[in-house]
């Protein structure tokens, strides 16, 4: 790493029975600057020619799409690993968003039985979120995320200025996530985020800004991941938005954006339970979010029978009973709880109006489109 780490941005060290990992922060502000060496390089084709690779490193390019981690193109990688001359001591280094990370995790996790990887997540979702936890989700055929397994990266860098090329769509996908994370932990790790999102939505932040933002959020979701590794217990809380979330994305043929789905999804669960007034303030970010970067067109495009087909199928179910994640009123805790409720139409019906009212909400007000 040629950057000199960011002052007042401590690392972080995640305790996990596979092996203990490091996040680190880098003031780096001129991706131009950036050489990064490894054996091998998994890279998102956005970065060809963006970022100076030593010339004789090796490195493959991958395109982001959801194709790219399905299984005949994840099989390619193998075959392109054994020929970049990668052995068991070897080191791959992936830079990218959470596609690269889901794929470089797979690959890293089967290829000679496992070998070791470092991380660079490039977008806001993967440097506040995804990062951590060391998790990979495969799709398979038509099946989003259908298959994964465990394997964290040894190091984690995270160089903010790589979020200096994002859209304003990723940033706040990414902030929808952050605030998850945030809301799930209580009240004052909510309103911590809060002060701390301020020049995120200005716009106007500097590298030390979205480190001091990326490292109070990631050391909440260590709480998660430490306390329930393999998504047991108090990880499934993080599942947060995303029942209904998911279910949107579908109904909407994936026209709204994960992340803006997931902040849609909070604000379902906060309708479903007749909105009470601690919740007004996840509402009025998400609302936030929304409003700046949300695409009317892809809000026209929402299917109500897509969308209970969608949330009937979620594997988080089970037999007659939907499980959800809701906000707690008591915060004392947790900020979000799991309730179980009676499958049948009624609870459908209600689900259903809980998301349409979340949508009326972001509609009712002229969006802005950035
Ligand atoms: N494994 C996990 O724990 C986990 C968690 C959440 C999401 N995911 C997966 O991650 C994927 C979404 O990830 P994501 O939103 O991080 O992004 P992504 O990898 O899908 O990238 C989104 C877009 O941003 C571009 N991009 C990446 N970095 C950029 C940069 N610095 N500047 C400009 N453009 C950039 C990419 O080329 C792509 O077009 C989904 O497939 C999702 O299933 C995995
Ligand atoms: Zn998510």
């Amino acid at each position: 790493m040629t950057s000199l780490p960011l002052a007042s941005v401590p690392s972080i060290v995640i305790r996990s029975s596979l092996c203990n990992y490091t996040i680190d922060f880098h003031g780096l502000t001129d991706l131009g600057t950036w050489h990064p060496e490894a054996d091998l390089i998994l890279t998102d084709a956005f970065f060809r020619g963006r970022i100076s690779f030593p010339k004789e490193q090796p490195v493959i390019f991958v395109e982001a799409t959801e194709a790219a981690k399905s299984l005949p193109q994840i099989i390619e990688l193998f075959v392109a690993l054994k020929q970049a001359g990668l052995g068991r001591g070897s080191r791959l280094l992936a830079v990218g968003g959470g596609v690269i990370q889901d794929i470089a995790t797979f690959v890293t996790s089967l290829y000679m039985r496992g070998i070791a990887w470092d991380y660079v997540p490039t977008t806001f979702l993967g440097m506040a979120d995804s990062c951590m936890g060391g998790k990979s989700s495969i799709n398979v055929g038509a099946f989003k995320n259908l298959i994964g397994n465990f394997h964290p990266p040894r190091c984690i860098d995270i160089l903010p200025v790589f979020a200096r090329t994002l859209p304003p769509v990723e940033m706040a996908g990414g902030a929808a996530e952050a605030a998850k994370i945030a809301f799930c932990r209580g009240p004052e790790t909510f309103s911590r985020y809060l002060e701390l999102v301020q020049p995120v939505l200005s716009g106007a932040w500097s590298e030390q800004d979205l480190a001091l933002l990326l490292h109070a959020t990631l050391l909440v979701k260590q709480w998660f991941v430490e306390k329930d590794e393999f998504d047991r217990a108090e990880r499934r809380c993080l599942n947060f938005g995303h029942t209904w979330g998911h279910a949107l994305e579908s109904a909407t043929q994936f026209a709204i954006p994960h992340g803006l789905a997931v902040a849609l999804g909070m604000m379902a669960a906060v309708r479903f339970l007749g909105s009470p007034s601690y919740c007004l303030p996840l509402w009025d970010h998400c609302l936030q979010l929304l409003h700046l970067t949300l695409d009317p067109a892809a809000v026209e495009s929402f299917e109500p029978e897509r969308f209970r087909r969608a949330f009937l199928a979620d594997k988080k179910h089970s037999s007659g009973y939907y499980h959800l994640i809701v906000p707690t009123s008591s915060g004392v805790e947790l900020g979000v709880e799991e309730i179980t409720t009676p499958a049948g139409d009624p609870q459908l019906a209600a689900i259903q109006l809980a998301m349409e009212e979340a949508l009326q909400a972001v509609s009712s007000v002229p969006l802005e489109i950035v």
